[in-house]
């Protein structure tokens, strides 16, 4: 029935075999289920960083012409590759084959002069290309292609949801759609190199490293970007041996703590970045938060990001993660789909609140997945005892060693289809006893929960805390009525599938679309009574409020 529903309303086929082939094939990047080596963590990230260091951003006249506008930037070095795309404007990413190439170019670069405004001379990798003599626009418009920066409408989704050939295929196809592209990833390294920069002005052997979702492989196109200044490369070249009786140290500024410090340094940065950071706005201070941050807007690339310091833990959690992502081809498109459902239901929001979070989700589904029998993904303790001396790792006193060559760990046994994970995800978690059981994910097992918030996932490093501490008792209920009902609508559908030509939503579509989830008939829902609604939408203003202090809750 399903290959018929495909060829009935689908002409594009040949298109989505491709794609499905290309998926097959894996990403030595991302992972996949076939066996070719795949990078480490630390390795991916240095090679985009030194890739984004020879790379800049030009804002360009919409009329530009593509081969000119190759050869005029050949002058300075051979290009290795470059790519457009459109945000306020049309913008080129450029990347050099050597670092000089950058430099040359700056030299030849000029300060704009802006009549009766004065601009703050800082001489950056964002430039802005000016035509000398216009052209005729319409012969020239056609050449150039711009690559694509945001994930497709509900609407494109729902069609190619509804073209898909079985559930499988629906959750493959929306984290095709959702996860970051090539081109994506590489700009939000280039926003990283380029607040770097500004950074460098202070602190000139810093870096400034992505993390969370742009590099964890669960980012969707259009999240935030995680930023964090990495002062201990600083440290570092001191560090080294020296001979004789003397010992020399630098000068320094003594403050009362690690925290004061960390406030502090990105006070500066915070301000710098307001007052001659090109591109960056709408800067703001969140300097008394458990994890003391600066968040702007980078207008050319479109990002928010947010630039924390001092937050090591954050990216190995992002380490974890991006292994856990790569080890089994499921996990990936289990996170989407459950990320993308708990966002088209309201259970996630970009405001902090009592809401959970993205990152919580990820757990959940990691932690399903390694109470599979036999298991998908195995524990974090388990990882920790195939560790070498290499691996150890200790952060502020935190045992966060574990393997980290991908290569090292077996893969799973097991062949479960993802519709059938998808539904025993929702099927676990309605019915998962949420007010005696923690979950843990070093242990791959519910722990007792060590306190009374409602939701309580064991923060894997800093095991005291809890991730999802933010979470109140009515967005838990939430969560497990949603959940219960969309394992009912997979249930009822595996029976008695819509037929093709009705054209109605099925599987993944039918649970993400809220119109659809909607329809479902009243009798089959819990409607609360007025009281407890009112009650839970005071509940979550009061914890919004309270969270706006402490916009990173937990981390
Ligand atoms: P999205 O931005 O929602 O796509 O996901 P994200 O994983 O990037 O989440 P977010 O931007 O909220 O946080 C960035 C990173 O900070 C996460 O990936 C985690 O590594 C870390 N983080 C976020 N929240 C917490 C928390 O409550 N506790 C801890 N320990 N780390 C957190
Ligand atoms: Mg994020």
């Amino acid at each position: 029935q399903r290959p018929l529903r495909r060829l009935l309303s689908c002409p594009g086929t040949v298109a989505a075999d491709l794609r499905r082939e290309e998926q097959s094939s894996g990403n030595a990047e991302t992972g996949s289920e076939d066996r070719t080596p795949k990078k480490r963590f630390s390795v991916v990230q240095n090679e985009r960083r030194e890739q984004a260091q020879r790379t800049v951003l030009i804002h360009c006249p919409n009329n530009i012409n593509e081969k000119k506008f190759l050869k005029f930037l050949s002058q300075h070095g051979p290009v290795n590759t470059h790519f457009f795309y459109e945000s306020f404007g049309l913008y080129a990413v450029v990347e050099f084959c050597q670092k000089e190439s950058v430099t040359s170019l700056q030299n030849i670069t000029r300060t704009p002069s802006l009549g009766p405004e004065a601009a703050i001379p800082f001489k950056s990798r964002y430039f802005n290309l000016k035509l000398r003599t216009s052209v005729n626009q319409t012969s020239e418009l056609s050449s150039i292609q711009c690559s694509n920066q945001s994930s497709p409408s509900s609407k494109k989704l729902y069609q190619l949801l509804c073209c898909a050939e079985s559930v499988d295929d629906q959750l493959n196809t929306l984290l095709r759609e959702f996860q970051l592209t090539e081109e994506n990833t590489r700009l939000r390294y280039l926003t990283c190199s380029l607040i770097e920069d500004v950074a460098a002005a202070y602190f000139p052997d810093c870096a400034v490293r992505p993390f969370g979702s742009s590099v964890n492989s669960f980012g969707k196109l259009g999240c935030d970007l995680d930023m964090f200044l990495d002062l201990d490369e600083i440290g570092k070249f001191t560090a080294q041996k020296t001979s004789g009786n003397f010992l020399m140290e630098f000068q320094v500024k003594n403050v009362p703590s690690e925290r004061v410090a960390t406030q502090k340094i990105l006070s500066v940065i915070g301000e710098c970045l307001d007052q001659f950071g090109p591109g960056c706005v709408g800067v703001q201070r969140i300097l008394n938060a458990r994890c003391p941050l600066v968040r702007f807007s980078h207008q050319a690339s479109g990002f928010q990001c947010d630039l924390t310091a001092n937050n090591r833990i954050a990216l190995k959690s992002s380490e974890l993660l991006y292994m856990y992502g790569a080890l089994d081809s499921r996990v990936r498109a289990l996170v989407f789909s459950v990320r993308c459902w708990a966002r088209a239901h309201s259970l996630t929001s970009s405001i902090p609140g009592a809401w959970i979070t993205n990152f919580s989700l990820t757990m959940m589904v990691i932690f399903f997945l390694q109470r599979r029998s036999p298991p998908i993904l195995p524990t974090l303790d388990y990882l920790k005892t195939l560790a070498d001396a290499e691996d150890k790792c200790i952060i502020e006193g935190h045992n966060c060693t574990f393997v980290r060559d991908l290569n090292r760990i077996k893969p799973s046994g097991n062949t479960e289809t993802l519709e059938l994970l998808l539904k025993e995800f929702f099927e676990y978690f309605g019915n998962f006893a949420f007010n005696k059981n923690s979950i843990n994910i070093r242990q791959g097992r519910e722990q007792n929960k060590p306190e009374s918030s409602p939701l309580h996932i064991q923060n894997p490093f800093e095991t005291s805390l809890n991730i999802s501490k933010n979470v109140s008792q009515s967005q838990l209920q939430k969560f497990v009525d949603l959940a219960r009902e969309s394992a009912w609508i997979l249930h009822q559908e595996g029976k008695d599938r819509p037929s093709p030509s009705s054209n109605q939503p099925w599987g993944l579509a039918a649970l993400l679309l809220p119109s659809v989830t909607n329809n479902v008939p009243l009798s089959k829902k819990k409607k609360k009574p007025a009281s407890e609604r009112i009650k839970n939408l005071l509940d979550s203003i009061k914890s919004s409020g309270a969270e706006n202090s402490t916009a990173t809750n937990g981390r």
